[in-house]
């Protein structure tokens, strides 16, 4: 089902809402548009989290079932930037993004490592690593098709709220929010979660030519009401999203639960 912005009471943003049926099905979509702007050559934002991995499980689908000249013609051609990296772990680290990228994509993929980027989480001076990051993206010509999940509570990378639809690339300390989200990963302890990450700004997510927000799961239905139908602001980061001159949604059910769809 798509919903436009018609179809939608209160939406007062440009972009296009697609509701699927659950995270399966929104993961072959979303697949579908990667595939597509790898096809046209464009450069790649990518984003981590469990949202990402049925995305990427399609991907990997999508691109293992094509001939083998094909296939490696397009990887050869793979550009992709990723949103963010935990400060003080490496690609060595399993719970860093870098090892995620690898295990998601890259290796499955064989994709050579220095076609995905990413914030270096070793770097000496992370401050330093975010402005060389940031000039990165835009010497490669900027993102194409930046794709995006949600925070619970409302980060979009990990730009932590309050936060501006003007911050750079930088290095941020994460909330307590955010490292309870996402301590799973890290043996269910938030103290393990690192404190401190490199994340692309509202900025840079914005230059983005095409944004793709992914989002599944009742437990976002609450905060994707609050992103996508009340006016933005800084306690919810994504809400700068609806900004976005083409920005396109896509949802599960679940998600959706709250949208009062018509
Ligand atoms: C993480 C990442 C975000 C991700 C979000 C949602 O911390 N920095 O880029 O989109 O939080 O994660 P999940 O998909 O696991 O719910």
């Amino acid at each position: 089902m798509i919903a436009s912005s018609a179809s939608l009471t209160t939406l007062t943003w440009p972009g296009q809402l697609r509701v699927e049926p659950d995270a399966e099905a929104v993961a072959a979509h979303v697949a579908e548009r990667l595939h597509q702007a790898l096809e046209d050559g464009g450069v790649l934002g990518l984003a981590t989290g469990r949202t990402m991995e049925p995305v990427y499980a399609a991907l990997r689908q999508r691109l293992l079932a094509l001939p083998k000249p094909q296939r490696e013609l397009l990887l050869r051609q793979w550009r992709s930037f990723n949103l963010d990296e935990y400060v003080g772990l490496g690609p060595d680290h399993p719970q860093s993004f870098a090892a995620f990228m690898q295990r998601q994509l890259a290796g499955p993929l064989q994709i050579e490592r220095g076609s995905l980027a990413i914030p270096h989480g070793l770097a000496l001076d992370a401050d330093a690593e975010a402005r060389r990051y940031s000039a990165a993206v835009v010497a490669a010509g900027g993102v194409d098709l930046q794709l995006l999940g949600l925070g619970s509570n409302g980060h979009v990378g990990f730009n932590e709220p309050p936060c501006s639809e003007a911050e750079p690339c930088r290095c941020l300390t994460l909330s307590p929010a955010t490292r309870q989200q996402n301590a799973e990963a890290f043996g269910g302890d938030p103290a393990a979660v690192p404190a401190r990450a490199i994340t692309l700004g509202t900025a840079e997510i914005l230059a983005a030519r095409r944004l793709l927000l992914v989002v599944t799961g009742a437990a976002k239905a609450g905060i994707l009401r609050r992103a996508l139908l009340e006016p933005p602001c800084p306690e919810v980061p994504a809400s700068w999203l609806q900004r976005h001159p083409r920005l396109e949604v896509v949802v599960d059910l679940a998600a959706a639960a709250q949208l009062e769809l018509s």
